[in-house]
């Protein structure tokens, strides 16, 4: 694990320019300040998917053709503190579908959560946590033989190019059956004017997300990153749809990685770029699905046009 991440971190800053990959975001303190994020009145993301489980729960579960006598399951990539599926979890079990709920996440922390959380507001809901990488577990649910729904949510496939995005999905479907559905929550293209905000808060919380990437190597690699002398510094060109987030160096300055045995220059103004925030349309999501097993069948919005939950089915 921590040889990986020193690696990853070597490749990104040898980079011209420097890159650094968003994964590393999520340790403990990320974790938390990502929670706050989501509860920030500029990141709209949260709110817009949560207005579409709560009040579009019945075109969810039609969009999702599920039969009420076929005992499936729902499986969650990432479920974080599942706010929004609780919705749909409840609206199921009132209605008397038969399912497992099979969140899948990285964090066994953030699933013992959930899993406690659940047992108390929806305890007739079966819920199997899984524990580990998503492509693992997928492969170990592959011969059950139970209809299929994956959900994917938050526009969490927007940190991915394109590319990589095609084929995530592509694998998604070599892990599924024809007739299984991918459920695909994704934030819309839109103004400047919404969606800088969102990754430029006034609390400065984004800006604290970001630069915990210097912090965390500080504390696992011995790095001697003076976090006074960074920014954060987000981007969006809306005709590419996409907001860029990064680290930018306020002064000339060299800062040495002693785990790594290396020292990096930054010139004043000099930039590190951390994450890439996609935002999609119509042709985006089917230009990415076109070389895999799906089919868009269905899109819901949230009451302001902000946010888009597909259903796609696998063929
Ligand atoms: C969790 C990837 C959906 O890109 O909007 C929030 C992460 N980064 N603020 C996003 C994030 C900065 C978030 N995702």
């Amino acid at each position: 694990m921590i040889e990986t991440f020193k690696k990853e971190v070597k490749l990104g800053l040898d980079n011209n320019p420097k890159t650094l990959p968003s994964k590393y975001f999520y340790n403990k303190i990320g974790d938390a300040l990502f929670v706050e994020i989501m509860n920030l009145p500029e990141y709209y993301l949260t709110r817009s998917e949560l207005d579409i489980f709560q009040n579009r729960t019945q075109e969810l579960i039609s969009g999702l053709q599920l039969k009420a006598n076929a005992h499936f399951e729902l499986i969650e990539l990432g479920a974080g503190d599942g706010l929004k599926t609780k919705k749909l979890l409840s609206a199921l079990d009132k209605q008397d579908f038969t399912f497992d709920y099979l969140p899948i996440d990285i964090s066994s922390n953030a699933l013992s959560l959930l899993k406690k959380d659940l047992s108390e507001t929806l305890p007739n809901v079966s819920v199997k946590t899984q524990q580990g990488d998503y492509f693992e577990i997928l492969a170990s649910l592959k011969n059950s033989n139970k209809p299929k729904v994956i959900l994917f949510l938050g526009s969490n496939i927007g940190n991915m190019k394109d590319a990589w995005a095609a084929e995530f999905i592509y694998n998604l479907g070599a892990n599924l059956k024809p007739g299984d559905k991918l459920l695909l929550g994704v934030d819309l293209i839109k103004p400047k004017e919404i969606v800088l905000p969102a990754y430029n808060d006034n609390k400065g919380i984004t800006a604290k997300f970001n630069l915990n990437l210097l912090h965390r190597m500080n504390e696992e690699l011995g790095a001697d990153f003076n976090l006074e002398n960074f920014k954060h510094q987000p981007e969006y060109n809306e005709a590419e749809g996409v907001a860029k987030s990064f680290i930018v160096s306020i002064v000339k300055q060299t800062v040495n990685i002693k785990s790594i045995g290396v020292s990096y220059s930054f010139e004043a103004e000099e930039k590190i770029h951390t994450e890439i925030s996609r935002k999609y349309n119509d042709a985006l999501i089917e230009k990415i699905i076109a070389n895999t097993d799906f089919s868009l069948d269905t899109k819901i919005l949230d009451s302001k046009g902000y946010f888009a939950d597909y259903i796609l089915t696998r063929h």
